[in-house]
């Protein structure tokens, strides 16, 4: 394990851009939570998340002012602490998770009331956007942290592949999924994954299509 310069590129984050991760917190009484959240890169040593109210996740950050974030590709993490919590023993002392293969511990720069809304289910006003700061660094193994965006496409392609053998009603089901992955690509993307999208929709153009 090495505790590292504070740069969030060395687990492949870079400014801008999304990664899906889990973050730990503990509340008052030291009890650990977990839960799968998202977290934009906004430079190499700050990170900027988006918290739905009601969220243990957020009471603990807004209450404690400090969390973890843990980089791992595991779905069984993903899974359990998405349907309920964690059990104790998946987690380290330090609040951090034994599964983690890299994970950074943060201090709340500011909690704002979150003003802007591309999410296709909740309204307005009910998330706090969370500045924060990173204060130490730990990779266990080499890793990167997950982007969404190379699945979409990946998803994007396979449907594209099967669309010249399926009826109409399977086509229109394809259509959406590609208008809800490019909205995700579009969101979350690296500029090659846009691109990419961009090719596969003028292909379903030329079909005679409007994705
Ligand atoms: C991949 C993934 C990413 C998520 N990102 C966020 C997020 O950025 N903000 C948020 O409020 N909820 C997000 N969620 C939903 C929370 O993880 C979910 O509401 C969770 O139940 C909250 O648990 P908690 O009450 O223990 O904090 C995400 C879920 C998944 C599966």
């Amino acid at each position: 394990m090495i505790a590292m310069e504070i740069d969030l590129t060395l687990i492949g984050m870079e400014k801008g851009k999304q990664y899906e991760t889990i973050i730990t917190t503990n509340d008052a009484h030291d009890i650990q939570n977990a839960a799968p959240i998202g977290v934009l890169c906004s430079g190499k040593d700050k990170i900027l998340n988006r918290i739905f109210k009601g969220s243990h996740t957020l009471e603990n950050i807004i209450s404690q002012r400090e969390f973890v974030v843990n980089i791992t590709h595991d779905p069984e993490i993903f899974t359990l602490s998405t349907l309920g919590n964690l059990p104790e023993d998946y987690f380290n002392e330090n609040n951090s998770l034994k599964c983690a293969d890299a994970y950074f511990r943060c201090e709340v720069i500011s909690l704002k009331e979150a003003v802007k809304q591309s999410d296709p289910i909740k309204k307005k006003g009910e998330a706090i956007v969370i500045k924060s700061k990173v204060t130490e660094l730990t990779i266990i193994n080499p890793t990167k942290a997950f982007n969404r965006s190379f699945g979409c496409v990946i998803e994007t392609l396979s449907n594209y592949s099967r669309f010249d053998l399926v009826g109409e009603a399977q086509k229109e089901y394809y259509l959406d999924r590609f208008r809800e992955c490019n909205r995700i690509v579009k969101k979350v993307g690296y500029e090659a994954d846009k691109k990419a999208m961009d090719e596969i929709k003028k292909e379903l153009m030329k079909k005679g299509y409007e994705p």
